[in-house]
């Protein structure tokens, strides 16, 4: 088969995987999102990043219905990312909440199901049905004995019954995927993390590449919380090829083989970030972008959760 164009190659050499999706947390707020999904699918894009966390897969699967009913765009054309709450890790757990995220979406597979953060959290529902977590005197969720090897089997089993087409995570570390490895039978596909000009993970991109994992950058624009899209040196690098800041930042990415995610609820943002694909930066542009990085991480568990994942 033939690589569908702006997609990268899965590692089992069978999936593709487009270099750019909308993401819907936050950013797209309830209410919003499954407008965002239908101006994107309309706009070209074939990738929708969600998650089970984002308590919207509801709304987003209605808009899906919609589109897919106009005939236009049909399942087969899209790329589905959902995403395995750390309060589901148990393995008992995994397929009943796979299984939820499908009905909520109305569809019958997922092409990609991530497990969200390398932690489990304790369910605060004994039937373990929610995704609520189970909170300290201090509001901190109380971690779950319950290791990423348990969890991964599972992810493994919904491959093997067809409920998913891969399985990845998000939020790994180096450490977390050495352990990973020792014992995947099915590889990870692809690991989301945070990545963007000031956060731009060149030790891990290596380490990923190394091992046939697509990284996909989650937060491309940090945010909005820090001061990426009025950077002088992205606006001079976006004026000499006539197009957004936020441009250059997913050509980058894509340029380095990363996949990208940027969230907006606004129908001409979503647009314009999908315009990407009729230029190219020179090496001098990618090496400028890459002397931005200063290991700023906008998204903290530490904060979250009071858990230095990455510290
Ligand atoms: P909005 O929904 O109003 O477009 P990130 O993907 O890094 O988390 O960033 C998401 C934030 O960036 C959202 O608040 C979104 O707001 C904003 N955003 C998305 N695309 C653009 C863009 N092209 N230019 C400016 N802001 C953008």
């Amino acid at each position: 088969m033939s690589q569908p164009q702006n997609t990268f190659k899965l590692n089992d050499g069978i999936h593709h995987i487009p270099m750019i999706g909308l993401g819907t947390f936050n950013g797209t707020k309830q209410g919003e999102v499954g407008n965002a999904v239908k101006v994107a699918l309309k706009s070209g894009y074939r990738h929708i990043d969600g998650a089970a966390f984002y308590s919207n897969e509801k709304e987003i699967g209605h808009s899906l219905k919609e589109v897919f009913a106009e005939g236009e765009i049909k399942r087969e054309d899209i790329f589905y990312v959902s995403k395995l709450w750390n309060s589901c890790h148990r393995a008992s757990l995994v397929r009943k909440h796979c299984e939820k995220t499908l009905e909520d979406l109305g569809l019958e597979y997922l092409d990609l199901y991530l497990i969200h953060w390398p932690i489990a959290f304790e369910n605060a529902d004994p039937s373990g049905l929610t995704t609520e977590s189970l909170k300290d005197e201090k509001g901190y969720p109380i971690i779950a004995p319950i290791s990423i090897r348990e969890t991964w089997q599972e992810m493994e089993k919904l491959v093997e019954n067809g409920l998913v087409k891969s399985i990845g995570v998000s939020n790994f570390n180096v450490q977390n995927l050495l352990d990973l490895l020792t014992y995947a039978k099915i590889k990870p596909a692809v690991n989301q993390v945070e990545l963007h000009p000031y956060l731009s993970q060149p030790n891990l991109k290596d380490f990923c590449d190394r091992h046939g994992i697509i990284l996909t950058a989650y937060s491309p624009l940090g945010q909005g919380k820090c001061d990426l899209l009025t950077n002088e040196l992205l606006k001079s690098i976006a004026d000499k090829h006539n197009k957004t800041i936020a441009n250059i930042i997913f050509k980058w990415l894509c340029q380095r083989g990363i996949v990208t995610i940027p969230k907006s609820s606004n129908p001409s943002r979503i647009i314009e970030n999908f315009n990407i694909f009729d230029f190219q930066l020179s090496n001098d542009d990618m090496e400028k972008i890459n002397s931005l990085n200063s290991n700023l991480r906008t998204c903290s568990p530490t904060r979250m959760w009071n858990i230095p994942l990455f510290d």
